[in-house]
């Protein structure tokens, strides 16, 4: 039992059970490995859910981190810090490839649920521009857009929204790269398409580069905002600053978060052009949003993705890691994009692999029954990604033996 009974009970007794029963307790990390409170280590697969940009204890984020705190912590939102500012300007650049447009801007949330707030706030203000108030916000079938209650309206899951019914009215879901169904669905009266380049949550399941130009179409021509949500798969997780960016198309917003703070909680709603001025002084606010600390965490998590390669790191890493995974007996189809791959096994044995790792050392993830979820740390080296491609029929094997 990797778990010890006495952290479990403490956990169970203490933390409100929203996520079950955790499967480690984990103290510490360096690099790609992390350990749990028995000392055992683990090549670390799933980065904090795409969040460990930079894995464990990076000595750049250390230090960015641990000198901004002993200069000047946090600082409320009728002052701004030089990070927050630096970040905003950072972002602008790397979101718009070959320069931002002066209007464009950007506004700091605390996580990825909230980034899209922000957006949802923006679509809505945005449609009361209009005479009559645009009232339908289109998403797509599988989509994950965050718990809080405006972002679980746009998410499709009806285990996560049932219990919070009635949620914000008018959200329509459409299925994912169906052109047909988003021309029936489009009219005068949408507000809003939010979209996921790659649906994370859902197992990793990429829209087509057709599908994504086609909703910039339809969007600007029914003057309704294209969002792009960019939490899980942005900030180089795709091997591209941004997943949306080999398409070509310019949204109206971008979402990113997760990745941003390489594990320091922040998430941003970059608004692109005009849009950007919908939302003015008292539309919204959050205490946190833009704290000293975490700009400077995505100030280094940012650095160090250009000093260190990472994006062509990644890319090229991935193709290879991704080819020898679809080698691999019992394993169905590899989807995904620079470190954010999904693996379709032929039976439903995810989360027997998922404890089968576990054993051998690895933190994996299932998204469903039969899709493994890999979203390592963009440092994970190429060895490191055969070392698990190698275990892996053996992770099958005991699955299956687990299973019967
Ligand atoms: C695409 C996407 N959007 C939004 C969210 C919500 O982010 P957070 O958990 O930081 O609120 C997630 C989280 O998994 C996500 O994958």
């Amino acid at each position: 039992m990797n778990c010890p009974t006495s952290w479990n009970t403490r956990y169970a007794a203490s933390v409100m059970n929203t996520f079950g029963p955790p499967a480690l307790v984990l103290t510490e990390g360096q690099g790609t490995r992390v350990r749990d409170i028995s000392g055992k280590e683990y090549l670390d697969l799933l980065g904090g859910i795409a969040v460990n940009t930079l894995g464990y204890a990076h000595p750049v984020l250390v230090e960015a981190i641990t000198t901004q705190v002993q200069t000047l912590g946090h600082v409320s939102n009728f002052f701004a810090t030089p990070p927050q500012i630096q970040l905003a300007e950072k972002l602008l650049d790397i979101i718009e490839p070959g320069g931002a447009s002066e209007d464009s801007r950007v506004f700091f949330a605390n996580s990825g649920t909230e980034a899209n707030e922000a957006a949802l706030k923006i679509v809505k203000a945005h449609a009361r521009r209009f005479s009559p108030v645009k009232t339908k916000i289109l998403a797509l079938n599988n989509a994950f857009h965050g718990r809080t209650c405006g972002a679980l309206s746009l998410t499709w899951k009806d285990a996560y929204r049932a219990p919070f019914a009635p949620l914000i009215p008018g959200v329509e879901f459409i299925p994912a790269n169906d052109l047909a169904a988003l021309e029936e669905a489009m009219n005068e009266d949408v507000a809003g398409v939010f979209i996921e380049p790659i649906q994370g949550e859902a197992g990793v399941l990429p829209l087509d580069t057709s599908y994504l130009q086609a909703v910039r179409e339809f969007t600007s021509s029914y003057d309704a905002l294209m969002v792009v949500d960019e939490v899980q798969t942005g900030v180089g997780r795709s091997g591209e600053w941004m997943s949306h960016h080999p398409c070509g198309v310019l949204p109206d917003i971008v979402t990113v978060a997760k990745g941003l703070g390489g594990g320091i909680p922040i998430g941003a709603c970059i608004a692109l052009g005009a849009v950007a001025k919908v939302l003015g002084p008292g539309m919204h606010g959050t205490t946190f949003g833009g704290n000293p600390i975490a700009a400077a965490a995505a100030l280094a998590v940012l650095q160090v993705i250009e000093s260190e390669g990472l994006l062509a790191k990644v890319k090229q890493n991935s193709q290879k890691w991704r080819s020898e995974l679809a080698r691999v007996e019992g394993v169905r189809e590899v989807r995904g994009r620079g470190y954010l791959i999904g693996v379709e096994c032929e039976a439903p044995i995810a989360a027997g692999i998922v404890a089968a790792g576990r054993d051998a050392g690895f933190i994996l993830n299932a998204t469903g029954p039969s899709t493994l979820r890999l979203a390592p740390p963009l440092i994970l080296s190429q060895e490191e990604a055969r070392s698990f491609t190698q275990a892996l029929p053996s992770l099958i094997s005991a699955a299956q033996e687990a299973q019967q």
